[in-house]
């Protein structure tokens, strides 16, 4: 049985303080969704003690939207696994395309990323995913099938025990457009075969997460497909009310 698991992406929104509140909102009404859903939730760097405190022992946990690529010393702007490890944070992104676009990641970067989370027990949600141009050049199964390979296979099988892959198609994010649901099992299908080629049956145990503007609407039909294991949600995770309707979205 794999986790079926809720994920809130908040990006670079929400104060403090309001961040606070919305994860004290959304820890006070997970229960709602059930024991058999984890819940997940990634404010930014600045929200995360905060964030920690508000959730502790809720049934809430914490990630970290990205984390430095070495372990410390003179990387201005950087915030290392280490520290995040040391507040309490359990998860961190990695690999999302908005910083695989906008600041240049490379599978180089997110080697050594995967790396420094690991060694410092945080669980990694990898993203990968496909631009629009990929997908209409029919090139979508070769760039995640890249994406995976590159990082993910030089990873020993006991750390894919403790990965969490999100497929999160760029044409979907932030644009109202989602893949259907067929698209997504299609797709998270292929995910888990290339991972069993690699790992074999430890390609079972590990939850992929469908993103890109999943909302309360269509995240029943997305959650029922057999290798959609849950969603990593960015805009509907700003609200506590429609993500925990999200959360209530799996049978
Ligand atoms: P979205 O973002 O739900 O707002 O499309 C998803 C993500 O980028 O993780």
């Amino acid at each position: 049985m794999r986790k079926k698991i809720a994920a809130g992406n908040w990006k670079m929104n929400t104060t403090p303080a309001q961040g606070t509140e919305l994860a004290a909102a959304i820890a006070s009404r997970r229960n709602e969704a059930g024991n058999d859903v984890d819940f997940i939730i990634c404010p930014p760097f600045t929200h995360l003690t905060e964030v920690i405190r508000a959730t502790r022992g809720k049934g809430v946990a914490v990630g970290a939207q990205n984390c430095a690529a070495e372990p410390k010393g003179a990387y201005t702007g950087e915030v290392s696994a280490e520290m995040l490890a040391s507040i309490g944070v359990d998860y961190v992104i990695l690999g999302h395309s908005e910083r695989r676009q906008y600041y240049g990641e490379t599978s180089e970067t997110l080697n050594r990323k995967l790396e420094m989370a690991y060694a410092n027990n945080l669980t990694p949600i990898y993203c990968v995913g496909e631009k629009l141009s990929e997908r209409e050049a029919g090139k979508h199964f070769d760039v995640v099938k890249a994406q995976i390979t590159e990082v993910i296979y030089n990873l020993s099988a006991d750390k894919l025990a403790r990965l969490v892959i999100a497929y999160e198609p760029v044409w979907a994010i932030g644009t109202g457009k989602t893949a259907t649901s067929a698209q997504a099992q299609e797709i998270h299908a292929f995910i888990r075969k290339v991972l069993a080629e690699k790992f074999g049956d430890t390609a079972d145990t590990v939850p992929i997460l469908y993103g890109g503007s999943v909302n309360p609407k269509n995240a029943a039909e997305l959650f029922g497909m057999p290798d959609v294991d849950g969603g990593l949600v960015g805009g509907a995770s700003l609200e506590a009310e429609s993500f925990i309707q999200i959360g209530k979205s799996f049978r």
